[in-house]
């Protein structure tokens, strides 16, 4: 156990994976040295999600098996969303941690490292109070084709049900100057696809003088040479404005799908949510996409049992999938989560009932996508290559809305990262296969 070495496990979203891309980048530039294992670690980092009770639970099961190695010269540290939900409680559930920091900490990561390593025990980054984002040119990005890029950090919506409010802070937007050069170097360097991200990218807003609008950024960067596919993720439906819609149909760089989270078919529940919609506001935003230049894929987030939801709600939630026919769709039962308004309303839903919803739902959705994806059996898709399943002798493609698609090549390398022309020959509810095909 080398001093220096660190290892770093990730949980939960994508703002999160790429976290931890610039964490590990942090400590590679302060000259850690990153390894495989827990084991072989002097640093074992957990960067955590907090968004439901079992994924924050996760973080303090994987502490326990380690609690043994306290006092052995090995260091504990959680960072992301549990760590500033629940700040120094963590030091008294697990004595072992010597690092607790939420996202909105991790420029002061240097100097807490040094804190650390100069024998500080107790060593926190837990304020929210910043209007920074988290930029570094050491990121260690993981793919080598598709990259993550933030473009604004936290949230400054109060959903009743959300922690993230509480655990990223409040809304900040990186400036139009700082995205533009990055995604320049990230073209650059070979990246074709690029992955905007922010917890709510419609609510950018440039700070300085340009006032780029989500819009007119996803418009330039659409532009950028090199650059093939540009993907972006969180929408929120009150911000998801109909430039939005204009600007994709202008670029065919901008890939094919929007992921819209709906939570509820029901205004009710909606506004017990305190969503700032209405289900008539949100098919109007989904009825700009369907009568778009382009078919756009549509995929959402639904949580079902959230306090109050009756039957009829529900109801309204599984017509409201007959009407969209969304191309993928995730589904939560409500878990309740620390500091949210939800916490204090009654007419909380069983577990049963909870259970009972969420596997209804599911199922419709189901036959859904079953439907949708039959569909396109016939249609040649492009596709980027991220992988080749060795069992099934078959390359894994995504295409632009976001489908994984996995076909069969006469080349057996050399396809990662490329893009293939493919027909779809068969379909199932969660994926397509298909051959690739030459196109003269
Ligand atoms: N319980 C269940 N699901 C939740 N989500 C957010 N908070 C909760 C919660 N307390 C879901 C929402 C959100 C997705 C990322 O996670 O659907 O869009
Ligand atoms: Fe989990 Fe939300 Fe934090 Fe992402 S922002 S890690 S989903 S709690």
């Amino acid at each position: 156990m080398p001093a220096k070495t660190f290892y770093i496990e990730t949980f939960g979203c994508q703002m999160n994976a790429h976290d931890s891309e610039k964490v590990i980048g942090t400590l590679l530039a302060e000259g850690y040295q990153q390894v495989e294992t827990p084991e072989a670690a002097h640093l074992v980092l957990y960067n955590t999600c907090s968004i439901r009770d079992k994924a924050e639970q996760k973080v303090f099961s994987r502490l326990q098996q380690f609690k043994r190695d306290a006092g052995k010269g090995k260091l504990f540290g959680v960072l992301g969303c549990v760590a500033q939900q629940e700040g120094e409680k963590i030091f008294d559930r697990a004595p072992h941690v010597s690092l607790v920091a939420g996202s909105a900490s991790y420029t002061r990561l240097p100097e807490l490292l040094v804190q650390l390593e100069t024998g500080h025990r107790r060593v926190t980054g837990l304020s929210l109070d910043t209007d920074e984002t988290f930029d570094t040119p050491f990121t260690r990005r993981d793919n080598p084709y598709r990259a993550y890029l933030t473009i604004i950090e936290g949230c400054d919506k109060s959903c009743a049900y959300c922690v993230v409010p509480f655990t990223r802070g409040p809304e900040r937007s990186r400036t139009s100057e700082s995205v533009m050069a990055e995604a320049r170097r990230l073209a650059d360097q070979g990246y074709t696809e690029i992955q905007l991200l922010g917890q709510n990218v419609n609510s950018y807003r440039d700070p300085s003088p340009a006032g780029w609008d989500f819009a007119a950024l996803l418009g330039r960067i659409a532009e950028i040479p090199g650059l093939r596919r540009v993907r972006y993720t969180t929408s929120h439906p009150r911000d998801f404005v109909k430039a939005i819609v204009d600007a994709m149909d202008a670029s065919p760089v901008l890939c094919d799908h929007v992921h819209l989270p709906v939570q509820s078919g029901s205004d009710r529940t909606l506004a017990a949510m305190d969503r700032l919609y209405t289900r008539a506001q949100y098919l109007e935003r989904i009825e700009w996409l369907k009568n778009a230049r382009r078919r756009y894929s549509i995929t959402s987030d639904i949580i079902v049992g959230f306090p109050g939801e009756t039957e009829d709600d529900f109801e309204q939630t599984l017509d409201l999938l007959d009407t969209v026919q969304y191309d993928s769709l995730f589904s939560f039962k409500y878990s309740p989560r620390p500091n949210t308004a939800a916490l204090a309303l009654p007419n909380r839903v069983t577990e049963d009932e909870q259970q009972r919803r969420l596997a209804i739902l599911q199922e419709k959705q189901r036959a859904i996508q079953i439907r949708l994806n039959a569909a396109m059996v016939g249609n040649i898709e492009e596709v980027m290559v991220e992988g080749r399943n060795h069992a099934t002798a078959q390359w894994i493609g995504r295409t632009s809305s976001n489908r994984t698609l996995n076909f069969s090549d006469p080349r057996t390398e050399g396809l990662n990262g490329q893009y293939v022309q493919v027909r779809v020959t068969r379909s199932g509810p969660n994926s397509l296969v298909g051959e690739s095909v030459t196109v003269v």
